[in-house]
């Protein structure tokens, strides 16, 4: 049965360990991409995981490998991306699959995110096959990287395997591991089916593509699927492998991976972590573990231009329709007019969706300081979820304020945990809780702290502590009482509602004075004064005046023909520089994030 044949892996890596390398290597060795259509760095298509050098969303491929043993196997790579903002998709991803590389890079070491997705690979069962990369680097630590593997999974040495994904060296061997220590999948093809969906994308022309790995039963054109979750019936019109393009197929059986295309309008319908199942013969139990992924952060957002509000929105439904996680609702500010209020997964997240509106449709908004869900008991015990603060209520009018708290993991070399517990204690409200070895000279450091802490100024103060060797890793731990206050911003009198944020008691006044004077940098002289105040329970806690320009400045005016042309380059220039008057102070887009950067 071909089935035996099937391997379904994934790789765990951190942030440029050689991951996207490593497979583009596989496809060479299979010969599973035509050469002469190949781009460098196949698996990472969009522009911005390119020049980011992250990968944000998992993309599967098929390889067909003739093994050592004369058989050819069909070895399915589910990768994943690497960042803590998708981790629901790491880990739906690792549920796809019976094995997993674990590649880390010999010259760095095991990094945080590598053993968050590690443990998640174990919890699933899941055979790993430890690889030390880059080992063509002279100054590659190779002994002391497989200490810390062997210390992370508690494998031999010997099971290790070395390998160098841009010269080739070892990676056949990897493949070779790949067949003979990863089981095939199980699972009865008589069975009723039963599909998880890892992911799903938005095609143009053909709709939404389920991407699914099969556990039992099989699929083909013309079925009736359901989705276990919603309920919602779709009738099948094509099913097909990843070669890494997508190539039909008859039907997609018990064990194997690829796509399913149904009449779907709209992401939102194949939910990841989801079960497909059959309409007419539905199983009776869905796969294990499926959750709504929540956005945790959310974010206003503004056009550039009032006018633009409907292409704005026209836009972001576009976005959603292949972007299940991101989600927006109309929002009226009174200092910037219709927008929305936009919820990201993370800061990442955020800053993707943000590059990719204004590449893609040409749209350029304004985008105010994200902020964490808050939940708040009223008077009256009902609770209600703040993700604006600018809605956040007074004092007086509330029982008790909950924020989410986060599980936080931190490897570092040993000399700078001192500075490092320092600053995540005394400046991020954070608790150490326990100190682990990690190799030689290097510890991971755990804390419990608030996700709003974490998500702002922190990683690049970690960074900065650490010369650059630390790495983090978080899981949410859920919501806990905090003191918390709202600080309202008032910009020549005036309150400027998106400016509001929210802030622990302990940090009112130093958050406070600090945002007023970064305020007062970043919003232009003016030909009078201009006071930036901030006020919390009703009190104005802090202040810094704009002194006046002493000189007219003559205001720039455009004149003659409109075309059309000369209106979208107008309206690029307008998206570029981001203005808003305010009462009648212009405020530039940076200080609407103002307070992003203070700690
Ligand atoms: P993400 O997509 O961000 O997770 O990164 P990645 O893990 O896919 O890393 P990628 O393959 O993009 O490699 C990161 C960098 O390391 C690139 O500049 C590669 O050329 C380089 N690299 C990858 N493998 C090797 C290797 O074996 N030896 C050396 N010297 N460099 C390598």
């Amino acid at each position: 049965y071909k089935r035996d044949r099937i391997r379904n892996i994934s790789i765990i890596a951190h942030i440029d360990h050689g991951k996207t390398t490593l497979v583009d290597r596989f496809l060479d060795i299979t010969d599973t991409v035509d050469r002469r259509n190949k781009k460098d760095q196949f698996m990472d298509s969009m522009d911005i995981e390119r020049e980011r050098g992250i990968t944000i969303k998992s993309k599967p491929v098929k390889l067909n490998y003739l093994a050592d043993d004369g058989i050819t196997y069909e070895i399915n790579i589910i990768d994943t991306p690497g960042h803590v903002d998708f981790n629901y998709e790491v880990s739906r991803s690792l549920a796809a699959c019976e094995g997993a590389i674990l590649l880390v890079d010999a010259s760095q070491g095991v990094e945080a995110q590598t053993v968050g997705n590690t443990y998640l690979a174990i919890e699933n069962d899941l055979e790993l096959i430890p690889v030390l990369n880059k080992i063509d680097i002279p100054n590659a630590n190779i002994e002391e990287t497989l200490a810390e593997i062997v210390d992370l999974i508690g494998y031999s040495p010997e099971d290790c395997l070395q390998a160098s994904a841009k010269t080739g060296q070892g990676v056949k061997e990897i493949l070779e591991a790949v067949v003979k220590r990863v089981s095939p999948p199980s699972g009865m093809l008589e069975a009723p089916l039963k599909a998880l969906i890892f992911d799903a994308i938005y095609d143009k022309y053909r709709g939404v593509v389920i991407h699914v790995r099969i556990f039992e039963g099989s699929v083909k054109a013309g079925d009736r699927i359901q989705m276990m979750a919603s309920g919602e019936i779709f009738e099948v019109v094509e099913v097909g492998y990843f070669l890494p393009q997508m190539e039909i197929t008859d039907s997609l059986d018990a064990g194997e991976v690829g796509y399913i295309i149904a009449v779907i309008k709209d992401v939102s319908s194949a939910k990841i972590g989801d079960t497909v199942t059959s309409a007419n013969n539905p199983t009776d139990t869905a796969l294990p573990g499926y959750k709504e992924a929540k956005p945790m952060v959310y974010a206003g957002m503004f056009p550039g231009m009032p006018e633009y509000y409907d292409e704005l929105r026209k836009a972001l439904d576009k976005f959603k329709l292949n972007d299940a996680s991101l989600v927006f609702e109309p929002e009226n500010s009174p200092a910037l007019g219709f927008g929305f209020r936009v919820g990201f997964l993370g800061l990442l997240h955020m800053d993707v969706v943000r590059e990719r509106l204004e590449r893609e449709f040409e749209i350029a908004c304004i985008l105010t300081a994200p902020n964490v869900v808050y939940r708040v008991t009223l008077q009256n015990g009902e609770v209600a979820e703040i993700t604006n603060p600018a809605s956040f209520p007074e004092p007086g009018e509330f029982l008790r304020v909950e924020e989410p708290f986060v599980d936080l993991s931190i490897i570092t070399p040993s000399e700078y945990m001192g500075n490092l517990i320092g600053f995540i204690t005394s400046e991020k409200r954070g608790d150490f809780k326990a100190v682990e070895n990690a190799g030689k000279n290097r510890v991971v450091l755990r804390f419990e702290a608030p996700l709003s802490e974490i998500m702002f100024d922190f990683f690049d103060r970690m960074k900065a502590i650490s010369r650059g060797y630390a790495s983090m890793d978080y899981e949410i731990l859920g919501y806990r009482e905090s003191d918390l206050v709202k600080v309202t911003i008032l910009v020549n009198k005036e309150t400027v509602d998106s400016l509001s944020f929210i802030v622990h008691v302990d940090k009112e006044y130093s958050v406070a004075k600090k945002v007023v004077d970064k305020l007062s940098e970043l919003i232009p002289q003016h030909q009078f004064q201009i006071p930036i105040q901030a006020k919390s329970r009703g009190r104005i806690i802090a202040r810094s005046d704009i002194k006046a320009l002493r000189k007219d400045v003559l205001a720039k005016c455009y004149g003659g023909d409109v075309t059309r042309k000369m209106k979208l380059l107008e309206k690029q220039k307008e998206g570029k520089k981001r203005m808003r008057e305010i009462g009648q102070v212009t405020i530039p887009q940076n200080a609407f994030l103002a307070i992003l950067r203070i700690g």
